[in-house]
């Protein structure tokens, strides 16, 4: 009788408990099958990954902003609604499996990819290194990067349409070693070094799209794995070139009483910190490492990118790039001379053009987060174990923005009154506290190199013509181009 009766009871509750559940499930995005799930959705290259996305993307808002994923058995909840978006970045900081085992096979424990224990700890230690004191004593060096940026294209001017893209990447790659880390490399370096970096971008975004390749012991045997550790010993070269020059330049300065060996330098950079705090026994040699291929990975790939995409769209629409043009004369009156700080918070319509960019083409398209306790959204439960991916993609063009969402419309970043509440939190660069720590850097850099870019050269380009791809960041896979014609500008 007591078995009969505990059998009613246990029965009911799972009947009680699967309607719960089922009655808190979004809708399952097409195309799930028994066992695997979507797992096969994301074989192919990064043009079918992106393509895949913006599929999910257009799923997802058209059913309310939230959308279910399987890869096997793990869920993963896709949010592109607004509300939803910052309920997440507010509560979860931990991140997903693929920054813990297929990035962190890149860069280590860093602040992108580490556990919210040693990020916390991390985080404290060189958030200083990124303030904008810091960043505007970058300044000269952004400015005379930006000049040797114009120079290099004047071979071009007049010439027709050519892929822009090589150009600036090398450019800021180049000016992220000067400044986070003090390092000048000749041209050939810096070609070599991107070359492997392309190499592993591409690496990594396979070994995600395929899920049999998630497993530690199968990814072993594969030829991507030996690919992955060629590219990989070549990157760490430069890390570990850029840890052995500062540790010089370290000792040299204890052993100069304390003068600065470095000129020029008047606040603290990102590998002073670091080496300080390995010095204090903070930060050991593997967190060093993890920190500077951090740093190198996050910061001059997705501000390229993004002068990129700008460029393309400022070239694809002459009023706009009339508009930037005549806030330029008035700022520098006809002159190239250097941007200032000052100068930075006066271009305003400049500034407009850039959210817009990261708006409709952000350089992280999606980022994903680990749940690691139950996580409360307008209609939904997502419970703990399961994943949430933020497809800040989606979230640029959800209806919030207005009909002509999907329009390039960088007015509309004037117009506070039709803007949507926290419209600042959409730029592309996330929000929360694990949201973008070299914000400042980028925004600084893409600024000065624009100003100096436009007040030269008229651009013309076809926006229309772009094919994307998404290899960890939204690259351009075909269509990237702009031609160039001289302005006139007086030399200072
Ligand atoms: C246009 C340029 C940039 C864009 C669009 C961008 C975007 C982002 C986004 C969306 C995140 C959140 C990632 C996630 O939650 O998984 C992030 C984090 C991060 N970014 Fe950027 N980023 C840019 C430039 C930079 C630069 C220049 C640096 C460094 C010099 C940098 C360093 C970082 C770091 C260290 C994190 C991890 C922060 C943490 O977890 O505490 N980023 N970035």
């Amino acid at each position: 009788m007591f078995v009969l009766l505990f059998s009613f009871v246990l029965l009911c509750w799972l009947v009680l408990r699967r309607g719960k559940l089922k009655g808190n499930l979004p809708p399952v995005y097409p195309g799930c099958k028994p066992i695997i799930g979507h797992a096969h959705r994301l074989v192919g290259d990064g043009k079918q990954l992106w393509n895949l996305i913006q599929d999910i993307q257009r799923d997802c808002l058209k059913n309310g902003g939230v959308t279910l994923f399987r890869l096997g058995p793990e869920k993963y909840y896709v949010v592109c609604d607004p509300d939803d978006y910052i309920t997440v970045m507010g509560t979860c900081l931990e991140k997903n499996y693929f920054y813990r085992k297929i990035l962190n096979a890149w860069v280590g424990d860093g602040l992108v990819t580490a556990p919210v224990p040693v990020w916390k700890k991390h985080q404290k230690l060189l958030y200083p290194a990124f303030g904008q004191s810091v960043v505007d004593s970058f300044n000269g060096v952004q400015n005379s990067q930006a000049r040797r940026l114009v120079h290099s294209l004047g071979d071009l001017v007049n010439k027709g349409p050519f892929e822009h893209l090589d150009h600036i990447a090398r450019s800021a790659l180049e000016t992220n070693l000067l400044t986070a880390f003090g390092l000048q490399k000749n041209m050939d370096t810096i070609m070599s070094y991107m070359k492997h970096f392309v190499e592993i971008r591409r690496i990594m975004t396979k070994r995600l799209q395929n899920c049999w390749m998630h497993n530690d012991f199968l990814y072993s045997w594969t030829d991507l794995k030996k690919q992955q550790e060629e590219a990989l010993k070549k990157l760490r070269a430069l890390s570990d070139e850029i840890i052995q020059r500062k540790r010089r330049v370290m000792k040299d300065k204890q052993s100069n009483e304390g003068k600065s060996v470095e000129q020029g330098k008047q606040f603290k950079g990102f590998m002073d910190l670091i080496l300080e705090s390995s010095a204090s026994g903070a930060l050991s040699d593997a967190d060093i490492r993890a920190q500077v291929d951090t740093m190198v990975l996050a910061g001059f790939d997705t501000t390229s990118t993004t002068m990129a995409y700008a460029c393309v769209l400022i070239g694809s629409y002459p009023a706009v790039q009339e508009k930037m043009y005549a806030e330029l004369e008035d700022v520098f009156e006809g002159s190239d001379r250097d941007v200032e700080r000052g100068d930075l918070s006066r271009l305003v319509y400049l500034d407009a053009v850039l959210k817009e960019v990261g708006r409709l083409y952000p350089a992280a398209p999606v980022v994903i987060r680990y749940l690691d306790k139950d996580v409360k959204l307008q209609n939904y439960t997502m419970p703990a174990g399961s994943n949430c991916v933020l497809l800040i993609s989606g979230l640029n063009r959800h209806q919030v923005w207005g009909s002509d969402r999907e329009e390039f419309r960088p007015e509309r970043w004037l117009e506070t009154a039709s803007l949507p509440e926290n419209s600042n939190a959409f730029t592309g660069f996330s929000i929360g506290r694990r949201a973008c720590i070299g914000k400042p850097y980028a925004v600084t850099l893409m600024k000065i190199t624009l100003a100096h870019l436009l007040r030269h050269y008229r651009i013309k380009a076809e926006h229309r013509h772009l094919v994307l791809q998404l290899e960890i960041f939204l690259k351009p896979a075909e269509g990237c181009q702009i031609s160039l014609e001289p302005r006139h500008v007086r030399m200072v």
